[in-house]
């Protein structure tokens, strides 16, 4: 049932080429420039004139989120605010019938979740959903969604229906995007061509893994970790800090790279590995001047680079390469890596990565 596997965790972070490729599988049209969200479809009209979408979530999905606020405020040109479902429940949020909520659950099962659905609702949001887990409660809530289709998620630690729950934004963005003519059609081949590519670039990581089990070594009896990224690679450090906390109960923090002067930068030390998202993009020449910060202070840098890459490599301890592709798609690329990197820890400190302590599947009390 593990395919081979030695964790759940494992056989699904290595599933994800074929996750994701199901996930955009009749959604996509890269020749014609053209996305299909069949779910969404007759609320075309109300997402082409929304002037605000709210997205709500927990945890992994919540990060999920954050991805989704770049990519459908950079293509879609719609303000995006992205909320904890468990503090929006408990305030009283300024929602009516203009808005679209976008709620996003693996599981479709989450209590926070499921009672800031309730409440949008009471206040005439349109809701969508992205869940993964078929005909579950949250599908049934809302007015409309789409699917992830990552398959079952066993690990309970999240890893393919969070790139999934990314793919689905990725295509939202670009179907609001392709609904308000904010993109045109050109743009929208080459996003779509590349897009699709992604599968393939997603197994190509892979060909670090060795790498990363033997950086695992290096810092498994680390206490604390840090993980710095700049746009979207910020949620995709908070995720990493995530899985590493869950799963091999080190203490670790995502934090934006450039907040770490206001105040985590106090932390570096000889002993304070730093992971940064580090690949050639629009932030890359900020990065490294946060990256020669931590240098300055001996702590260990961990960089995720583009393949290829010689001047970040030249200045941190380890390097961990993924291909280059569009920026708007890092997402999908990077955590692939973070992902092996907190397995690789976790297994090596003789933890149960499949069920860690004190964690449930889902998160069904309040
Ligand atoms: C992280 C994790 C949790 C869930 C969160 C939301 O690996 O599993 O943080 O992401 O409990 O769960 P869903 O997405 O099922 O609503």
């Amino acid at each position: 049932e593990k395919g081979g596997f030695e964790h759940f965790m494992l056989k699904e972070i290595y599933e994800q080429p074929r996750s994701v490729r199901d996930c955009m599988r009749g959604r996509i049209y890269p020749i014609e420039g053209m996305v299909r969200l069949g779910g969404i479809k007759d609320y075309a009209e109300k997402l082409k004139n929304a002037e605000r979408i709210v997205i709500i979530a927990c945890g992994t999905s919540w990060h999920a989120g954050l991805v989704g606020e770049y990519l459908i405020e950079e293509f879609a040109r719609v303000s995006v605010e992205v909320e904890y479902a468990s503090e929006f429940r408990y305030r009283n949020p300024i929602i009516s019938e203009k808005d679209i909520v976008i709620a996003i659950s693996q599981s479709g099962e989450t209590a926070d979740t499921i009672a800031a659905i309730e409440l949008a609702k009471e206040r005439g949001a349109t809701i969508f959903g992205i869940c993964n887990v078929v005909g579950s409660s949250i599908p049934r809530l809302t007015h409309a969604g789409v699917y992830t289709h990552a398959g079952p998620e066993i690990g309970v630690a999240s890893t393919k229906a969070f790139t999934g729950q990314v793919t689905v934004l990725t295509l939202m963005a670009l179907y609001i995007a392709q609904l308000k003519g904010t993109i045109n059609n050109a743009k929208l081949v080459n996003l779509l061509t590349e897009l699709d590519e992604i599968p393939a670039l997603i197994e190509r990581c892979f060909k670090e893994d060795k790498k990363i089990a033997l950086i695992a070594e290096k810092f498994k009896d680390s206490p604390n970790c840090l993980f710095l990224g700049r746009g979207s690679g910020f949620p995709v450090a908070l995720e990493g800090a995530l899985k590493l906390k869950e799963i091999s109960y080190i203490h670790a923090e995502g934090y934006p790279a450039a907040e770490m002067k206001h105040g985590p930068i106090a932390l570096i030390d000889a002993d304070m590995p730093v992971v940064f998202i580090a690949t050639k993009n629009s932030s890359y020449e900020k990065v490294i001047s946060n990256i020669q910060e931590v240098k300055a202070r001996k702590g260990k840098v961990i960089a995720i680079v583009t393949e290829g890459d010689k001047i970040v490599k030249d200045m941190v301890d380890y390097v961990i390469e993924i291909p280059e592709s569009n920026e708007a798609f890092l997402p999908l690329l990077a955590t692939i890596p973070l992902q092996l990197l907190s397995y690789h820890i976790a297994v090596l400190r003789g933890c149960n990565v499949d069920q860690p302590r004190n964690l449930a599947k889902s998160v069904t009390v309040e």
